[in-house]
């Protein structure tokens, strides 16, 4: 990548270490540029995140929706970088929203989508990334269908690879939109003894995975519910009580929601779904189901979540998702300013030669 004034590197360390806006270069210091609070190259997972860095992506993720207030939400941000979106499982809102934010910092974007590329002729992931590096991407951005493909990935790619979703494992950039939505709509922004209830498919979710992480380390009360067949593993968290992290595993239903202050439905994954698990989707949405008498149980300003995609009538009734308390499409809207933070904050690291 090339430097320019207003390219995240050369913006990224205004006064007290805090990156400069997008919007144009760091006033400059007489001492030379801040050290930038953001050291990550790549973003694999949210659990290297500190509390300190998540502050960090909130904030710069309030600048990007300033930036999309704007009549044309357009900034030169990363004018000259290429950003190279590789899916080889399928996705509407993670896909096209990292593509809206390249485009809207003004990267150039190129789309592969594996079904229609090489791998459906047996390229491996190192030479399909290989090749992407030799075609000029700078970022990759990549969701796959294995746990653990965008670490390999980021062993081989010279620049930064944000994961998108990888298996069961994590979806970094769901949890950061998510953690951003419940902060703008919460009393005060905060997460400090919020009852969080993430209710459905645990054992196959990457975003469930992803959200203890950062909803824990905001000092949620994090309570996992679901059949205990789709808890497994969960238990021993719970338990344990991880290192001053509030987190409940429970099948009881009842329990969970009682006093809530967010419900988050989960999908039932499926195509990820082992015979046995579950006895029927019947069965599971008439036990499990977020219904309006479920969530009567709840706090009255109860704020309904969901990652999508939804299965209405399965783990959540219809009537629940559009719900005035239901931010579901807020937290559509909000993966563009987060994803835009993101693809900002990571050029920067990129571009100062960052190795974490
Ligand atoms: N939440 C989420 O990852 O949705 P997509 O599969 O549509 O990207």
């Amino acid at each position: 990548m090339t430097a320019e004034v207003d390219r995240p590197e050369a913006a990224s360390s205004g006064p007290g270490g805090a990156p400069s806006s997008p919007h144009g270069p760091a006033p400059s210091s007489p001492h030379g540029p801040a050290p930038s609070p953001w050291h990550h190259r790549h973003l694999l997972d949210v659990d290297v995140l500190s509390r300190a860095e998540i502050e960090l992506v909130m904030r710069t993720t309030d600048e990007m929706r300033d930036v999309l207030a704007r009549p044309i939400p357009k900034v030169p941000a990363l004018r000259g970088t290429s950003v190279t979106i590789l899916f080889y499982e399928a996705s509407t809102r993670t896909r096209v929203s990292f593509e809206v934010a390249a485009k809207n910092l003004s990267a150039d974007v190129v789309n592969i989508a594996a079904a229609s590329s090489s791998v459906s002729k047996g390229e491996s992931l190192v030479d399909t990334v290989r090749t992407i590096e030799a075609l000029g991407a700078d970022m990759l951005v990549m969701r796959h269908g294995v746990s653990g493909a965008p670490y390999l990935a980021a062993e081989v790619f010279g620049g930064a690879v944000l994961n998108g979703g990888d298996g069961w494992h994590a979806h970094p950039s769901q949890a950061l939109l998510d953690l951003y939505t419940l902060r703008s709509r919460l009393p005060g922004g905060s997460l400090e003894g919020r009852k969080v209830v993430i209710l459905g498919d645990v054992l196959h979710s990457r975003v469930a995975r992803s959200n203890v992480w950062t909803l824990t380390a905001m000092g949620a009360d994090l309570w996992l519910c679901a059949p205990s067949t789709l808890l497994r593993g969960f238990e021993a968290w719970g338990s344990r009580g991880a290192a001053g992290r509030r987190f409940t595993v429970t099948s009881d239903v009842g329990a969970a929601l009682r006093d809530a202050d967010v419900v988050m439905a989960l999908r039932i994954q499926r195509e990820r779904m082992a015979s046995g698990l579950l006895p029927s989707l019947r069965e599971y949405a008439a036990r499990y189901g977020l219904t309006q008498e479920r969530l009567r149980a709840a706090s009255p300003d109860v704020i309904v979540m969901h990652p999508g995609p939804m299965n209405e009538g399965v783990e959540i009734a219809a009537d629940v998702a559009v719900d005035p308390r239901s931010v579901i499409t807020d937290q559509v809207t909000n993966g563009v300013a987060v994803r835009m933070a993101l693809l900002y904050l990571l050029a920067g690291a990129h571009g100062r030669g960052s190795e974490a």
